[in-house]
């Protein structure tokens, strides 16, 4: 008995001392963030979110009233009449979810919409007025994000959104901007330049906008929830309103609306962790691929023109995948365990020519496509708890299709844009599409918002991006950066540049390439053409667990404000 206790306590020094000499030499994390933290395109959405989480609200609160506060103050942006995705981080039972807020196509919708008779597309048909909407998920997303995730009713978190827009605010330079660029579109409909046109004119910077009557549909949504846009008095508005202006939205459509609970895509970068945006997206699945095929290759020991080489031909072969194969996972199976099989993966890798760029024709017909686009918002929120919020929303174009529905102040998306309207038909972005994204009653055009989380096990990352079909680039080139241990402040400022198959070309920011560089990549057959103008903007957290630091940063592209409290 005597020896069999000398022989214990023997064994729990040894033990005692092992797990002590463990404890010093492993590293010791912070378990929860030391501040809050929230990063968006405007100070007053920024300021919307700090205020929820200061009141006792979570960072699911917090996305309502920052979702609110921009569909007032960045209606370029995004807005009730559109519709994005939530990616949730749930720091008590580690769960990850994407909600579902994308827009649905009518129910009168129908694959030859957008067509006239000889099968030609109808100029602009997609992009402009009612025609142009599908059926909104941002209130529903509101809705839903408060019941099920939040802690703060409807009329705490969207009461910032609801007084900036009773009260006015001050337009900002970029916004007096946009509404100059789109003046003459807005003077299409009385609803909207009521609104945006101010006894006709284009408001100046410092102006007081006002929207009341949108005010009232917030109002609407905080006090009745999914019935209080949806459903009754609203709903009969909303669809009058659109039909009345050539629009097939029915009272059904919007009844019908539903938020869903996606489980995000996934996947490793080395010794990351990658969460990202699932289908309809399909920025999670093409990031995912490039991502895997590029680490075939060493990237941190090439020079900066190899680098991206690499990066332009693995994005090259992934867009086109997207092409094909990706839509509302509702509608079309989506072959994702193929797409990023191992083996299908090696076999894109080898088929890069280290020295030469691949081009686009030869990995199979497809045809030529205009290009160009940018609007969409993104916002990052990680809460004290761990909570963590990366949130991408969109009317699509700025201003969506630029119809404010009668007497709601609620601009209407042109997501249906998105759709591939026409076979191998360009969208807006330039990007092409078939069967697998082709319209079809009560489905979801295919996106390319990417709302992220990146993970190791020191470090934790939130980001995102507008900037249409770009965003997955942009996001990669962010991901990328976190890899290489850089901080927000870098991922947001990162010279940028994209290629997504067709057209065959790389854009690029002025600062992106040298002039030598340009040189180093034409040299290997890429096609290069710098943008008109700077592009993305992108709001992002990270929490350094080693230090317990919150780093937030906004993208100085635009006029966002990231904010750590
Ligand atoms: N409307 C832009 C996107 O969803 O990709």
């Amino acid at each position: 008995m005597r020896g069999n206790i000398n022989i214990f306590s023997f064994q729990h020094i040894r033990i005692s001392f092992y797990l002590c000499l463990w404890l010093a030499i492993s590293p010791v994390y912070a378990q929860s963030p030391s501040a809050n933290a929230v990063a968006s395109a405007h100070p007053l959405a920024t300021q919307a979110g700090l205020e929820v989480l200061e009141q006792g609200g979570n960072a699911f609160d917090a996305a309502v009233a920052i979702t609110a506060a921009l569909a007032v103050v960045e209606p370029t942006g995004s807005g009730l009449g559109g519709g994005g995705f939530w990616l949730l981080h749930r720091e008590s039972d580690q769960k990850k979810v994407m909600i579902d807020g994308r827009e649905m196509a009518p129910g009168f919708a129908h694959r030859r919409m957008y067509l006239d008779e000889n099968d030609n597309v109808r100029e602009r048909a997609s992009l402009d007025g009612p025609l142009a909407g599908g059926i909104p998920g941002i209130p529903a997303g509101l809705v839903y994000l408060a019941m099920n995730y939040g802690r703060l009713p409807l009329s705490i978190s969207m009461a910032p959104a609801i007084k900036y827009a009773q009260q006015g605010f001050p337009i900002s330079s970029g916004l007096s901007q946009s509404i100059e660029r789109a003046r003459e579109d807005f003077q299409s409909y009385p609803s909207s330049s009521k609104i945006f046109l101010p006894e006709g004119n284009v408001p100046d910077a410092g102006y007081q906008l006002i929207q009341a009557d949108l005010a009232a549909t917030l109002k609407s949504i905080a006090n009745q929830g999914f019935a209080g846009f949806y459903q009754g008095e609203m709903a009969s508005k909303i669809v009058q309103g659109m039909t009345a202006n050539g629009g097939i939205w029915t009272a059904e459509d919007l009844q019908n609306y539903v938020v869903l609970e996606r489980r995000p895509f996934e996947t490793n970068y080395k010794d990351i962790k990658i969460v990202s945006a699932s289908p309809p997206s399909s920025g999670g699945i093409v990031m995912g691929q490039i991502l895997k095929i590029l680490e075939h290759f060493d990237l941190e020991n090439m020079d900066y023109v190899s680098r991206a080489h690499y990066v332009i031909e693995a994005a090259r072969r992934a867009y086109r995948d997207r092409a094909v194969f990706l839509g509302d996972p509702d509608f079309v199976e989506i072959p994702e365990q193929r797409l990023l099989d191992d083996d299908y993966i090696e076999g894109l890798a080898l088929t890069i020519d280290p020295l030469n760029a691949t081009p686009s024709d030869k990995l199979g017909e497809l045809p030529e496509i205009r290009n160009k686009g940018n609007s969409t918002t993104h916002f990052s929120v990680l809460d004290k708890e761990g909570n963590r919020v990366a949130g991408t929303l969109s009317i699509n174009r700025g201003f969506g299709s630029k119809f404010v529905i009668p007497g709601t102040g609620v601009l209407v998306n042109n997501e249906m844009d998105d759709f591939a309207i026409k076979p191998e038909n360009p969208n807006s972005y330039g990007l092409i599409g078939y069967e697998a994204n082709a319209i079809e009653p009560r489905k979801r055009p295919l996106s390319s918002m990417t709302p992220t989380f990146v993970e190791s096990e020191e470090r934790v990352g939130i980001l995102g991006t507008p900037g249409g079909s770009r965003i997955i680039t942009m996001v990669l080139l962010g991901v990328l950066d976190f890899s290489s241990g850089k901080l927000p402040e870098s991922w947001v400022d990162l010279p940028r540049f994209h290629h997504q198959y067709k057209p065959d070309t790389v854009y690029f920011e002025r600062n992106a390439f040298t002039t030598d560089e340009q040189q180093a990549l034409i040299s290997r057959g890429h096609q290069l053409r710098e943008s008109r103008r700077l592009y993305g903007n992108m709001h992002a957290i990270m929490w350094d667990k080693r230090t317990n630091y919150i780093y937030a940063a906004s993208d100085k592209r635009g006029e966002g404000k990231a904010e750590t409290r």
